[in-house]
């Protein structure tokens, strides 16, 4: 290892611990020279390398601080490592109650902003569909769902590199009925389902309807999913599916390397145990390319691909489909047996959106705002709350952020609602109410003074809490 990385580990490994908070300035070039008796050269790569891994920034004249998004890893230790029933949705329900009031500044949604679709141009595929609708299609495109649509959406696979067959295509009413209906098809009541830690809300409240019981996986903002941790699950209990998110984790953002996915395939595999795949923010993607999901790497039919339109086009429309491999069948006889089909004349909307609405330019603009608003959020948390530390997300529209670790984020909850603002507790994300000092916040809104005054306010609280 070169000396350069050697001291760019050294420090990261103390901003990382918590060691150096964020907001701390770094010692000089010149300092660093004289004590590690290494060249300017070498100080100032390291630097450049911390700067790339999001850990310190310049500011001009005045040295390297440690960054707003340099999170330390949860000190908690409260995953469940023992599988065990879950109960949660009480906690849920009342966090997400506020959510409706539209008076309520919106960082605790789960959607972006509706002005960042294209709804007019959506209206004209769908008046024009339901014009046009076969009087037949109610029979013939119940599950798996409309053809044409169908094969859209295996078009869109294949742009990820992924020969998708349309026979294990089935649309679904949003990426959620498209979860539950997998985890349905693979489990009975009692059974042992491995779940993320922090996990999106919903995973548990459907562990927790269907009477499952659950091993928590712990996820890390930077790395992802804890690999090790998941073969030392699989190899003690009789695990039988994994519901995880590959791509923009919900809450933390992480997206997990190729090497890792394959890695988590190859795992699975190995113990012939499915993998739910929750991927509904893989498209809003900050970089170049899409991340692929891990289903691109399975060859045994062994990963459910759930995914929607809800975050990225039409929300409200209830569009999601699930890729089911070997369990499509299974799946399509759920579906009917639980909803009979998907809105018709929704699905016919949609299958002529994507054949002519200009998806991809839509797609395209919607990634630009969002970063855009990532930015001005990053900039408003420098500003009113600079004692949170998060890690900077490629793409999705939430921050995980860690307040300081005395900070009830429940009660910092109440307290914001109280003034009008809604942010999302951690202890949600977890079965064991964990991550008391974690909020999750929304930037998928355009910038506004709204918005500004929220974070300003948020930042005056926490500092009355600190
Ligand atoms: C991680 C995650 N999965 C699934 C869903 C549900 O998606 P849909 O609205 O398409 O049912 C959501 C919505 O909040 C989500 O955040």
């Amino acid at each position: 290892m070169k000396r350069y990385q050697a001291l760019a580990d050294t420090m990261a490994a103390e901003i990382r611990a918590g060691r150096l908070p964020v907001g701390t300035r770094l010692p000089s070039v010149r300092h660093l020279t004289t004590q590690y008796g290494v060249g300017q050269s070498t100080v100032f790569r390291a630097y450049y390398l911390l700067e790339e891994w999001g850990l310190i920034r310049a500011r001009e004249r005045s040295g390297y601080y440690v960054a707003p998004g340099a999170a330390l890893a949860p000190k908690e230790n409260a995953t469940l490592k023992e599988p065990a029933p879950i109960d949660v949705s009480s906690l849920v329900f009342s966090v997400l109650d506020a959510v409706k009031r539209p008076d309520v500044a919106p960082l605790g949604s789960a959607f972006p902003s509706p002005t960042l679709f294209p709804l007019a141009r959506l209206a004209k595929s769908l008046a024009h569909a339901a014009r046009m609708l076969d009087p037949w299609s109610t029979v013939v495109d119940m599950p798996p769902g409309n053809e044409a649509l169908r094969r859209q959406i295996a078009l869109r696979y294949i742009g990820m590199g992924i020969a998708q067959p349309v026979e294990e295509l089935i649309v679904t009413n949003g990426a959620m009925e498209a979860l539950t209906l997998c985890l349905m098809a693979v489990t009975k009541p009692g059974d042992v389902v491995a779940i993320e830690s922090p996990c999106f809300y919903a995973a548990l409240q459907a562990v927790e309807h269907l009477g499952l019981r659950a091993v928590e996986i712990p996820v890390d903002s930077r790395e992802g999913l804890d690999l090790d941790a998941l073969a030392e699950a699989l190899g003690t209990h009789p695990v039988r599916a994994c519901w995880f998110m590959t791509n923009f984790q919900n809450p933390t953002g992480v997206t997990l390397s190729v090497e890792k996915k394959r890695a988590l395939v190859d795992l699975l595999t190995k113990h012939d145990v499915p993998l739910i795949e929750d991927d509904v923010y893989g498209e809003l993607h900050f970089a170049q390319d899409r991340p692929p999901p891990a289903k691109a790497f399975d060859t045994k039919g062994l990963v459910m691909h759930c995914a929607s339109l809800s975050k990225t086009l039409a929300p409200g429309y209830r569009l999601g489909w699930v890729a089911a491999g070997r369990y499509a069948d299974a799946i399509r006889r759920l579906k009917l047996m639980t909803s009979i089909s998907t809105s018709i004349p929704i699905q016919a909307g949609i299958a002529d959106y994507l054949q002519h609405g200009g998806f991809d330019k839509h797609l395209r603009k919607l990634r630009g705002a969002l970063l855009t608003q990532r930015d001005a959020m990053e900039s408003a948390i420098a500003r009113w709350l600079p004692n949170v530390a998060f890690v900077r997300p490629d793409g999705g529209y939430f921050l995980w952020l860690q307040l300081p670790e005395h900070v009830d984020a429940m009660q910092l909850h109440r307290r914001a609602l109280e003034h009008g603002i809604n942010v999302t507790p951690g202890p949600i994300f977890s079965a064991r109410h964990a991550y008391g000092n974690y909020v999750r916040i929304n930037f998928g809104h355009p910038w506004s003074a709204q918005i500004d005054n929220a974070m300003k306010t948020l930042g005056e609280l926490l500092r009355a809490a600190s």
